[in-house]
């Protein structure tokens, strides 16, 4: 035999042995390969349960989910995220609607405004349970609240700001906006613990659209306006961090008195640094968590509480230490 005959003689064996290992290899794999039955995918998730926020990418909502995903882990619960990318209400009820509509088992949700949300909830609570989370709609029909005490929560920040100054205050409040709930009962019960006080006097109030962006611009030209400020108050998560950005750039004389809301890690750097002196605590991990093992507990037919409130408190510098 020619030497190139040899060649072409020992690839073709070659080619041929790999091409039988591989092929029985392969359908080794395809016989022994299992579809999961219908049974078995349900039997991973015993409930499919989605929780909206009013804004998606909040990193306060975050810190929810993150809980709401722990519980869900635990309990075998198949968790969606989901709501609108930016603080928008018509956006908030469509991912509601939608939700009913796919059925799923719960839906967790903030409960941002009576007028709106009270109709919706009624509506679907009557087949699918509604529990809502960080702000109530106490009208509706929802099953339960889980989250802070918002208008005690305000109480206790006006409490702080009386505690923390003296002689003649100007407050300027960065509100998330006008009409949540939650946020007007944090203007409200601040306004009700400094009443009689008369040293202490709001002299502007403005919504942030819970944008942090926003919330300095509007830090920023309350300054510009009142002079005379000399304190604020910022009431959803991102408004005391836009306040102090504003305030440490360009207050260049006597520092304002800062309070605002929540822990996010930036803020925590502000109270560090004294820029913001006081923030009102918050629980949006136990929210999260609570609200997935509540809505197990509905779902597996036992009674819950129609109210819980998780934790609230005043942190200032010296808790940090
Ligand atoms: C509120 C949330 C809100 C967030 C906005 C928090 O203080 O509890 O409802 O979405 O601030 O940043």
């Amino acid at each position: 035999m020619h030497k190139w005959k040899v060649v072409a003689y020992t690839l073709g064996v070659i080619v041929f042995l790999v091409s039988c290992t591989l092929s029985i290899f392969y359908g080794y794999q395809v016989m022994n390969h299992k579809a999961p039955s219908a049974k078995e995918e349900k039997k991973t998730y015993q409930y499919h349960v989605v929780l909206i926020p009013e804004e998606l990418d909040n990193e306060y909502w975050r810190v929810v989910e993150e809980g709401a995903k722990a519980a869900a882990e635990k309990y075998g619960v198949l968790l969606e995220y989901t709501g609108p990318r930016q603080a928008d209400l018509q956006e908030h009820l469509k991912a509601i609607q939608i939700s009913a509509a796919a059925r799923v088992d719960g839906i967790l949700t903030q409960g941002l405004n009576d007028e709106q949300f009270t109709p919706l909830i009624n509506r679907i609570v009557k087949t699918i349970p509604v529990i809502t989370v960080d702000t109530d709609a106490a009208g509706s029909n929802r099953i339960s609240y889980v989250g802070t005490d918002n208008y005690h929560a305000g109480y206790l920040a006006g409490q702080a700001l009386l505690a923390d100054t003296k002689g003649p205050v100007a407050v300027g409040i960065v509100t998330g906006n006008f009409y949540a709930n939650h946020q007007l009962q944090r203007v409200q019960g601040f306004r009700d613990a400094i009443r009689g006080e008369e040293r202490v006097r709001i002299v502007d109030l403005q919504q942030s659209g819970i944008s942090r962006v926003k919330a300095a611009e509007i830090a920023y030209a309350m300054l510009q306006n009142h002079p005379d400020i000399n304190a604020f108050y910022g009431t959803s998560a991102l408004d005391g961090i836009g306040i102090a950005q504003v305030v440490e750039k360009y207050k260049k004389q006597k520092q304002p008195y800062i309070i605002g809301f929540d822990t996010l890690p930036e803020t925590l750097a502000y109270i560090n640094r004294g820029m913001i002196q006081a923030t009102v605590v918050q629980e949006p991990y136990e929210m999260g968590y609570r609200s997935i093992e509540m809505m197990v507990d509905v779902l597996n037919g036992k009674t819950i509480p129609s109210v819980v409130h998780t934790d609230t408190r005043i942190l200032r510098q010296k808790g940090l230490q």
